[in-house]
């Protein structure tokens, strides 16, 4: 497997003056006079995550010509509202790891979680407001109400053995790829791309991050916890029935299917049972079958963004679409 890591820094080679200036940024917007708002904005700057929805905003960007200010002030809202998205989603998961440190739920308390996750949604609303970009607010706002649209079907289907896998793509691509596309989207607007590469690079980001959530459901079955910094096993103890399962739903005999089904759907869910879970989803080809959806749509990602002119921000783009399918983390 490809060293991650590495290819992640050629990747954003591109963009590495906008990334620093994130980081600055993020450090300044996360001070704040009451302790306990300072106290958890050091600990969400303690550990990076990945930054991907930034990259995409700034190698979009860099398809034309960037504004760096407003693409920088874009940048840091887009991963402020994907934070935000975290401490909500550990807090209703009652997570108690993410990015290899315990979860501001865990080290304060829920309450605290939730609301600092509304109080980083305000700030990038704010930021946005900032640019003066219309355009790009109004993108980014929809992508994020998308994405909250797609938390509530995703609460709808808890524990629900019959979710199709036409519904669980229609679910992911408003709960995360809505993020990555309006991402590019934003970037696109920001550089001034033409409309017509604009939407080749929305396409890129609605097929990326539909990618994206199948390699973290499958994580969620076969990862490392240890390399992720989350725990794995959440999805199904949570009632949520992803690809890897959906499929290995669909290519079990019955017999061994309505076990499966009381485990996950059925209340009857127990920490012994997880090992014989994982080994049914991947005798089943459940990990096979959703690597290979992945790399499917990833591969259609970088086809929506052949046709644009060679640039090293396209080279970047078309990296990163493999990096998705081969993470580990
Ligand atoms: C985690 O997103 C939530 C999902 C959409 C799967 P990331 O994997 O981008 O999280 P960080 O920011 O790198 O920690
Ligand atoms: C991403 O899905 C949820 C968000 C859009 C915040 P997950 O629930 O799978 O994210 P992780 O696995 O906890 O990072
Ligand atoms: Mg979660
Ligand atoms: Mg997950």
């Amino acid at each position: 497997m490809a060293a991650t890591s590495l290819d992640i820094t050629r990747i954003t080679r591109p963009i590495a003056r906008e990334l620093a200036l994130l980081e600055r940024d993020l450090e300044d917007i996360l001070k704040s006079d009451l302790g306990l708002v300072e106290g958890i904005g050091e600990h969400l700057l303690a550990i990076k995550g990945k930054r991907v929805r930034p990259i995409l905003l700034f190698l979009s960007s860099h398809v034309g010509e960037p504004d760096s200010e407003a693409g920088v002030k874009a940048g840091v809202a887009i991963e402020l509202i994907h934070t935000a998205t975290l401490l909500h989603d550990d807090s209703i998961d009652k997570s108690d790891l993410r990015r290899g440190l315990p979860t501001v739920n865990k080290l304060w308390d829920e309450q605290v979680s939730v609301i600092m996750g509304d109080h980083l949604f305000c700030k990038a609303f704010a930021l946005l407001h900032e640019t003066g970009l219309d355009d790009v607010a109004r993108v980014v706002v929809e992508g994020s109400e998308r994405m909250t649209f797609g938390e509530m079907h995703q609460m709808d289907k808890r524990g629900d053995c019959n979710i199709t896998e036409e519904e669980y793509l229609e679910l992911i691509r408003n709960k995360t790829a809505a993020l990555f596309a309006c991402s590019c989207e934003a970037g696109a607007l920001i550089g001034g791309v033409p409309a017509a590469a604009r939407e080749s690079l929305v396409a890129y980001g609605d097929r990326l991050g539909t990618a994206f959530q199948i390699v973290d459901d499958v994580l969620d079955f076969v990862g490392d916890a240890e390399s992720m910094g989350k725990p794995v096993g959440n999805d199904v103890r949570d009632g949520r029935v992803t690809l890897p399962l959906i499929a290995a739903l669909r290519a079990a005999p019955a017999e061994e299917v309505a076990g499966v089904r009381r485990f996950v759907c059925g209340g009857e869910y127990s920490k012994h049972g997880w090992d014989a879970m994982v080994e049914f989803v991947e005798a089943h080809g459940g990990v096979q079958y959703s690597l290979e959806v992945s790399r499917r749509l990833a591969g259609g990602a970088k086809t929506a963004v052949a046709g644009l002119p060679d640039s090293p921000a396209k080279t970047s783009l078309t990296a990163l679409a493999d990096y998705v399918v081969s993470r580990r983390k």
